[in-house]
């Protein structure tokens, strides 16, 4: 862990920034909500609410990330693993299932021409927009499919059949040589289950991509307790509400290792953890599912 620097210390500071900006939007479509009549009284209405205010603030962010500015104060929000994507997901080929796209922000780094098609499953409709308009704007736009759907089997075989792309679907098909995974699974509501469905859905030899930020292993040399406190923090300040379900504290590696045991196995492993001493240490390489 490096001493007490000011990286580190910006690095402890940055989820506090993307807080109060993703709570910004959240009282501000709260507020526009009520104006219109539509007060939120059941649970599905508060949802269309988060949903909603997570979308403008990831539009923002995302878009701001791009243009180079930050809405926190240090290089060391999620984004420090912007230096790793570009290597990673130059390795996607195929037919390849984006997972939790956003707002295509890492469309730019596929290498179109060793792409087949490309689904995109994303839950959040205030962002298919955008995300249509990266694939057109990276050309794309003749592969890459927008599904509004989420990271399960379920969801995502039902809208595939939806949109003919495949006629039907039975337990054990596979459909996929890549899948990635870049800062979703820390928000998907059941990772082990997640990660064992995508696991089920990639062909024998297909690659699933990782970046992912994850718990600070502060047990170890190279973590930091502080960070991990911070962690623990933010997430009893309502980290997961406004952060369309994000945990600052998933052990993603394990996960990802024991769905490998349950089923019938990785077959190379290739992950590393970054910035050990980050409050958003990250997770990212490769796992290559057995022939
Ligand atoms: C932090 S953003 C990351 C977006 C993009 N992958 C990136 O790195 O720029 C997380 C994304 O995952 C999506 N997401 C959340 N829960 C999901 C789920 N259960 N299945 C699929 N996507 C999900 C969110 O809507 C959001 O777009």
């Amino acid at each position: 862990m490096p001493s007490l620097n000011s990286q580190w210390l910006q690095s402890l500071l940055d989820p506090f920034f993307m807080m109060k900006s993703a709570i910004y939007h959240y009282v501000r479509i709260l507020i526009l909500e009520i104006f219109e009549g539509n007060v939120p009284l059941s649970a599905a209405q508060w949802q269309k609410i988060r949903d909603s205010a997570f979308s403008f603030f990831w539009l923002q962010y995302s878009g701001e990330r791009e243009k180079g500015k930050k809405i926190a104060p240090s290089k060391n929000t999620p984004s420090a693993s912007a230096a790793l994507i570009p290597q990673l997901l130059s390795q996607a080929t195929g037919t390849v299932l984006e997972i939790g796209p956003g707002s295509g922000t890492c469309m730019q780094f596929l290498q179109g021409s060793q792409i087949t098609q490309i689904y995109g499953a994303e839950p959040c409709i205030g962002l298919h927009r955008q995300l249509r308009s990266e694939a057109s704007r990276y050309k794309m736009q003749d592969r890459y499919h927008v599904l509004n759907a989420s990271a399960n089997v379920g969801s995502l075989t039902h809208e595939l059949i939806r949109k003919e792309e495949i006629t039907s679907f039975e337990a054990g098909d596979t459909l996929f040589d890549t899948i990635i995974c870049v800062r979703v699974l820390c928000s998907v509501p059941d990772p082990k289950e997640t990660v064992s469905g995508l696991y089920g859905l990639l062909r024998p030899g297909g690659q699933m991509l990782i970046c992912e930020h994850v718990s600070n292993p502060w047990r170890t040399s190279k973590g930091s307790i502080i960070s991990r406190i911070f962690q623990g923090l933010y997430m009893l300040l309502g980290w997961a509400y406004f952060m369309g379900d994000c945990r600052l504290d998933q052990d993603t590696e394990r996960i990802l290792l024991g769905t490998a045991d349950e089923d019938k196995g990785w077959g190379n492993i290739d992950l590393e953890v970054e910035e050990q001493w980050s409050l958003f240490p990250c997770l990212h390489g490769s796992l290559t599912k057995k022939r």
